[in-house]
């Protein structure tokens, strides 16, 4: 039996426009997930998951069934989280060369599902991670983003970017353009506080609506590009860690996502509690459309601010994980 863990994620800039191959800076933080998983007798797959905002379901099937848990969420929500365990599991077979192998898996997150923290990838990366090693072989973090992006490429229609993989696979904080990723170093401290409002964006909806507008309008089209430039003065102030003008681009990226429709009325309630209170700057994270909105604060104000707002269910503080996907057990 191996258990591992990989982290979720904030986009601190460029979500969406990193679709269009403009750079975005994804950041690991402190909420993970963690996949056990023992090898069976058989091939057949048994998935058991808590915590994943589902209430809890169980699910057992040999690959084509399809069997479905009984629980109120999003049908589409359920399959997704199925379909990426199937393809996990499946890349764990292929890079063990193991084309048989069966699996017990138990997944427990501590990363609300489909809410823009990217508990999907984290969920991919620690299962191709635990199920690699459970058939005893070990690869690198890089190999597991790889396979792990190739799972969210085939789970979402080839909509997905490299960006929530590879940063729940390496940690810290990362910068995306197309295939090319990479660490970014000696990052100031980032205070992020995260406000949610219980809901979950449809991302394969958000990004089809943005692609609809940017082929429409030119000034769409700009607005992704904007996206870019701002992403680019953001790596600069991270570098310098200005967190003043971080918060302040922050604040300019909300804005441009709000413009291209992935905002919702909770999540901009949110990000404006956050910023009349002490925050440096709040945006949206991830797709959009409900979930996460995430701040910079390095005093209380914004978590209180937040936990008084309509509409947030939950808030609270994610320090940056220097530490990317790592084995908890076993191995
Ligand atoms: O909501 P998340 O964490 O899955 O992020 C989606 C981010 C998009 O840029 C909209 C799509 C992607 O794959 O990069």
């Amino acid at each position: 039996m191996v258990v591992s863990s990989a982290p979720g994620k904030v986009y601190l800039f460029g979500e969406h426009a990193v679709v269009y191959g403009e750079p975005a800076v994804p950041c690991a933080i402190e909420r993970r997930a963690r996949v056990t998983v023992e090898e069976r007798d058989d091939d057949a797959l048994r998935v058991q998951a808590t915590d994943l905002s589902l209430d809890g379901f169980t699910v057992e099937y040999s690959g084509e069934s399809s069997d479905r848990p009984d629980i109120d969420v999003p049908e589409s929500l359920v399959d997704a989280a199925i379909g990426y365990v199937d393809a996990a599991a499946a890349q764990a077979r292929d890079a063990a060369d193991r084309p048989d192998a069966g699996f017990d898996i138990t997944i427990e997150s501590e990363i609300p599902l489909g809410a823009g923290l990217g508990s999907s990838a984290a969920v991919v990366v620690a299962g191709i991670d635990a199920g690699t090693r459970e058939l005893g072989v070990e690869l690198s973090a890089r190999e597991i983003a790889e396979r792990a992006y190739r799972v969210e490429h085939d789970v979402q229609d080839g909509q997905a970017s490299r960006a929530d993989t590879f940063c729940s696979a390496v940690g810290g904080a990362v910068r995306i353009e197309g295939d090319d990723c990479h660490a970014i170093r000696d990052v100031p401290n980032l205070p992020f506080v995260i406000g949610y409002d219980g809901g979950a964006g449809d991302t394969g909806e958000l990004v089809a609506g943005v692609r609809a507008l940017k082929d429409e309008y030119d000034f769409a089209a700009d607005t992704v590009s904007a996206i870019g430039d701002v992403v680019r003065q953001g790596e600069r102030a991270l570098q310098a860690g200005d967190l003043e003008e971080l918060g302040q681009l922050m604040d300019f990226n909300h804005g441009l996502l709000e413009a291209l429709g992935v905002s919702s009325r909770s999540l901009d309630e949110m990000v404006w509690a956050a910023r009349e209170s002490d925050a440096l700057g709040a945006k949206l994270t991830g797709a959009g459309g409900g979930g996460c909105i995430v701040a910079l604060d390095e005093s209380e104000e914004a978590r209180t601010a937040l936990s008084y707002t309509p509409g947030c269910e939950e808030t609270f503080r994610a320090e940056l994980d220097t530490d990317g996907v790592r084995v908890e057990e076993g191995a």
